[in-house]
C-alpha cells in the first residue's frame, strides 16, 4: 500500500458518481424492469441509499405484455419475455414519477416506442411533467421480446442516430440510450450516439436466448425467444463496454450480471461510469444497496479515496492495444 493510500484509509471514501451536469451519491442504480417503479421495493430497501432509479420502460398507451410463460430460470440467470407491460405514460406521469420525487435520489425514466415519434411524445410529457429529482431519460431501443420497436431502432446504426438527435432537442436532461448486446459489435453505435450528442450510453440490455420443455418439444416462452439475463451475462457485458469504451469518449453505465460489489468494480475498471444493478433484485430487492456498501467497503480497503479512480482504469499492454485488443 502506497504512503497516500495509508492516509486516506480512515477517512470514508468517495462515492460520488458523475454524467454529464448530474451527480449521483454513488455510482449504483437499479436497471429498468427489475425493480418496478420504485414502491414495489421501498419495503424491503432503503431506496435512498441508491445512487438512482431507472424505472420499467414505459410507453404512451399501457402494455399488459406477453401472454405467460415470460420468465423461465436458467443457469446462472434468467430468461424473460416480460414484453414491455407499464401503466402508460399518463399514469407514470400522474401516479409513479410524483410518488419517486418523494425520494432522496435520481430518477431516470426507461421510454420504449415503435416510432420515433412516440418516443418523442412520452419523453416530452414527462418532461412537461418533470420532478425536482428527475436526472433524464434512458431509451430503450434494445428490448429483444416485442415485435414492434426496440430492436428495430437499436439494431440500426442509422435509426439509432436518428432517433438520438431527435430526443435531443426536446430535453437538456441527461439522455442515455439503452443499447442492446445482440450485435456484433456495439462500437459503431456508440459512436452514433455520441455524435447524435446523447449524454451516456448504457449497456448491455438482455441476450437473445431460448429454452425448451423436452417433454412436449414445445418452447418454455410464449414467445419462443426471451432476453437472458444474470450472471450468466457478465462476461459479454464487461466485453460489449469495452468495446465501446475503446470506440468512444462518451460516458457509459455497465449493467449486466452485477450481483456483487466486485462485480462492480470490474464494470468500472472497463470504464462504465456508473453501474446498474438488474436481476438481482429478484434474489435480494436491496441488492443495489449491498452493492453500494461493498463497493465503499472495497474502497476503504484498498485505500481508493474516489471511485471514479476506478472508472476506466483497466491495464491493457501497449502491444496489445496497438494490435486492436
Ligand atoms: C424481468 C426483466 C424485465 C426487464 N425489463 C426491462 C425494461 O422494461 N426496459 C429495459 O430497458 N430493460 C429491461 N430489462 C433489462 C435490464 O434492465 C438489464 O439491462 C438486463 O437484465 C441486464 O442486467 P442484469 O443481468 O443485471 O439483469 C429487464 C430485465 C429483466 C430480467
Amino acid at each position: 500500500m502506497s504512503q497516500s493510500s495509508k492516509n486516506i484509509s480512515t477517512v470514508a471514501p468517495d462515492l460520488r458518481s458523475r454524467i454529464g451536469n448530474v451527480e449521483f451519491k454513488n455510482p449504483v442504480l437499479v436497471a429498468s424492469g427489475t425493480f418496478g417503479y420504485g414502491a414495489e421495493a421501498k419495503d424491503y430497501c432503503d431506496i435512498e441509499q441508491l445512487g438512482g432509479i431507472v424505472t420499467k420502460s414505459v410507453s404512451w398507451k399501457p402494455r399488459v405484455g406477453n401472454h405467460p410463460h415470460r420468465i423461465v430460470e436458467t443457469p446462472s440467470g434468467m430468461l424473460n419475455s416480460i414484453g414491455l407491460a407499464n401503466v402508460g405514460v399518463h399514469t407514470f406521469v400522474k401516479e409513479k414519477l410524483p410518488y419517486l420525487a418523494k425520494f432522496d435520489t435520481k430518477i431516470i425514466a426507461n421510454i420504449a416506442a415503435s416510432s420515433m415519434e412516440e418516443y418523442r411524445d412520452v419523453l416530452e410529457l414527462i418532461e412537461q411533467n418533470a420532478v425536482e429529482n428527475l436526472a433524464g431519460y434512458e431509451i430503450n431501443v434494445s428490448c429483444p421480446n416485442v415485435k414492434d420497436g426496440g430492436l428495430s431502432f437499436g439494431t440500426s446504426v442509422e435509426r439509432t442516430e436518428e432517433l438520438t438527435a431527435l430526443l435531443r432537442q426536446s430535453t437538456d436532461r441527461l439522455l442515455i440510450i439503452k443499447l442492446t448486446p445482440n450485435v456484433t459489435s456495439v462500437a459503431p453505435f456508440a459512436q452514433a450516439c455520441e455524435r447524435a450528442g446523447a449524454d451516456a450510453i448504457s449497456l448491455i440490455n438482455t441476450v437473445v436466448g431460448m429454452a425448451v420443455d423436452i417433454y412436449n418439444r414445445e418452447p418454455r416462452l410464449s414467445t419462443v425467444t426471451g432476453g437472458v439475463s444474470g450472471p450468466a451475462v457478465k462476461p459479454i457485458a464487461l466485453a460489449k463496454v469495452y468495446d465501446a469504451r475503446k470506440a468512444s469518449a462518451i460516458p457509459i453505465i455497465g449493467i449486466g450480471g452485477i450481483i456483487t460489489a466486485e462485480d462492480a468494480v470490474e464494470f468500472l475498471i472497463v470504464g462504465s461510469s456508473v453501474i446498474q444493478v438488474g436481476t438481482a433484485n429478484f434474489v435480494h430487492p436491496d441488492a443495489g444497496v449491498r452493492v453500494a456498501k461493498g463497493l465503499e467497503e472495497f474502497l476503504r480497503a484498498q485505500g481508493i479515496a474516489h471511485v471514479t479512480e476506478l472508472v476506466n482504469s483497466l491495464k491493457v499492454r501497449a502491444e496489445l492495444k496497438a494490435a486492436g485488443w
